[in-house]
């Protein structure tokens, strides 16, 4: 009776974590090859996320990509989900990105977020082994693929823009159509509606042709080595209390769960490239002065302040 008493603790952990997560030892991204094998970073293999250091290689080739459809109002309406992973915003049809360098025309999917906490960066690539506050990912699938199975079956079956999200003292209004939603999808499995929007509004436009791209995996089990990667030299900028609204009122679990859990930190180590080339786009200005604004007193005051109020809706 006794071994089955301690084979039954032993094994609930394990049967609720069938999922992966960010925050606890037996389910986060290190353990995650446990249940994904293709998340095992062996040697030699194009896993992401990774640093980006001077270490790179100018491409003149590497020019504006052609994005389709991001400067129009897209008929119909987005959804944006929290998966528990992250916040999703789904974008139908409509949107393709082609050029660049890329191999083929990829179809718009939808978009997501990486944050880190309410005193900590969290975006997935790093710069000169600096984090960004946030990171957001534009999805695309190439067009030839009737869906993400057989996409994820092609070396360079997806397509992911990156942007580094950096903050500042003033809201970004294109950003507010997202971020007002997300009290909507506060709890895992929670969906809401958006109107369609110019997507270009969200990204750096006048800076689209500063780029770095390499060859990695999805950040995600089952961290599928597909993904052409395009991260963009210039971030996106929002306002504290809007990256406060991802850090502090995201949670991972479901709405009626005995414990509620805040999403947080949902980004994965830094892998090597193992030798990988990273290229530079033509225009790109090579990291020089990419770090933020010096943002020292304010920053911590601010950290306190969240960080207390989160403390006590987490009650
Ligand atoms: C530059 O980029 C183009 C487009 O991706 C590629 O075909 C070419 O091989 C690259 N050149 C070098 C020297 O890496
Ligand atoms: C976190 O982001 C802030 C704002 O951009 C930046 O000032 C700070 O250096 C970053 N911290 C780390 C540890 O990368
Ligand atoms: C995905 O597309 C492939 C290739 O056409 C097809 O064989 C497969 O059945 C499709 N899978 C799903 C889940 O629809
Ligand atoms: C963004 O692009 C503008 C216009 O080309 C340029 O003047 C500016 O220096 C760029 N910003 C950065 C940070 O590279
Ligand atoms: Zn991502």
């Amino acid at each position: 009776m006794v071994w089955t008493a301690a084979l039954f603790f032993i094994v609930v952990p394990l049967v609720n974590s069938e999922d992966y997560c960010y925050d606890e030892p037996q389910c986060d991204p290190y353990a995650w090859g446990d249940m994904y094998p293709s998340c095992h970073p062996l040697l030699e293999e194009l896993h992401s996320p990774i640093n980006l250091d001077h270490q790179m290689t100018r491409n003149q080739s590497l020019e504006y990509l052609h994005l389709e459809g991001f400067d129009e109002i897209q008929t119909g309406h987005w959804t944006l989900k929290n998966n528990g992973h992250s916040v999703v915003m789904e974008v139908g049809g409509g949107m393709s990105v082609s050029g660049g360098g890329l191999p083929d025309v990829y179809h718009t999917i939808q978009l997501h977020f990486h944050w880190g906490g309410p005193a900590s960066n969290g975006s997935e690539h790093t710069v000169d082994g600096r984090r960004y506050p946030m990171e957001m990912h534009i999805v695309n699938m190439k067009s030839i693929h009737p869906n993400l199975t057989a996409a994820l079956d092609d070396p360079t079956g997806l397509a992911v823009l990156g942007f580094f999200i950096d903050v500042v003292y003033a809201d970004n209004v294109h950003f507010g159509l997202i971020s007002q939603k997300l009290s909507s999808v506060a709890y895992k499995g929670q969906t809401t509606k958006i109107k369609p929007f110019p997507l270009m509004n969200l990204l750096p436009k006048h800076n689209m042709s500063q780029y770095y791209r390499y060859y990695g995996s999805l950040t995600t089990p089952p961290c599928s080595q597909v993904v052409v990667w395009t991260l963009y030299e210039v971030p996106v900028y929002i306002s504290w209390s809007q990256l406060a609204q991802f850090t502090s009122q995201i949670f991972s679990t479901e709405e009626d769960a005995e414990q509620v859990t805040p999403l947080q930190r949902n980004f994965r180590h830094i892998h090597s490239t193992f030798g990988r080339k990273v290229s530079v786009s033509k225009d790109a200005k090579l990291l020089a002065g990419a770090a933020g604004l010096p943002l020292s007193s304010a920053l911590s005051l601010l950290q306190i302040i969240l960080l207390g109020s989160f403390i006590i809706s987490g009650l």
